[in-house]
């Protein structure tokens, strides 16, 4: 009872006199980008919160973007979050997405995820919008690939070691002549059995392999 209201008058006294009170700062990390229909982009990213802290650390989750870096304009809209398992010793993961909406087509854009409360905001990131559907003044290079949860004891003993970072290892020697990755699940295998992924639990596993894409 007694540390309950101790809790609780740490989260009210703060909120009241208008500062927030950090035990931790959060960074957002696992960004990453995703097409979202003809004139948008999906940004998702992931914080994970501190031991025994459970509540979302950023309860108002914007993307400000434009085309020039130094005066970003313009706010994402149709804002998602979630968490998976909740794991004492590891605070819980929190899922982040917002879509940037009315792109111009192949354009360079430059997007920030905002920070607020103990969250930080991201470096100023870019990315190259879509053509325009039908356009055909230059070939869209498009790298499609799926099925990387090969690894762990028997994914070892089948396929050889490491093949999951072998797979993105090439991956990445690609990314200056791919436009857009296709990717069509299993990324891996978070299932908390040391026999898929050994010595790591499902948020660790599940954080490595996210961390590495
Ligand atoms: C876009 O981001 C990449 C990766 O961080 C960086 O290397 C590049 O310089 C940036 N390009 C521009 C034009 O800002």
């Amino acid at each position: 009872m007694a540390k309950c209201i101790f809790f609780l008058l740490l989260r009210v006294i703060p909120s009241i006199a208008g500062f927030d009170f950090c035990f931790k700062i959060f960074a957002p990390d696992q960004i990453r980008l995703a097409s979202a229909g003809d004139t948008g982009v999906n940004v998702g990213w992931h914080i994970r919160t501190s031991l025994l802290d459970f509540s979302d650390p950023l309860t108002n989750p914007i993307v400000m973007f434009d085309t020039s870096p130094t005066k970003l304009t313009s706010k994402s809209v149709y804002i998602k979050s979630s968490s998976y398992e909740r794991n004492i010793g590891f605070g819980v993961s929190w899922f982040y997405s917002v879509e940037l909406q009315g792109l111009k087509p192949s354009t360079m854009y430059y997007y920030q995820i905002a920070g607020s409360g103990c969250v930080l905001s991201s470096s100023i990131l870019n990315f190259t919008s879509a053509p325009l559907l039908g356009d055909r003044s230059r070939p869209v290079r498009i790298a499609t690939y799926g099925d990387l949860g090969v690894d762990g004891l028997i994914g070892t003993f089948v396929n050889g070691p490491c093949l999951f970072e072998q797979a993105l290892n090439a991956l990445q020697k690609k990314l200056s002549e791919i436009d857009f990755f296709l990717h069509h699940g299993d990324i891996c295998y978070a299932d908390d059995t040391p026999v898929l992924v050994p010595l790591k639990t499902y948020e660790q596993a599940m954080d490595y392999c996210q961390a590495a894409m």
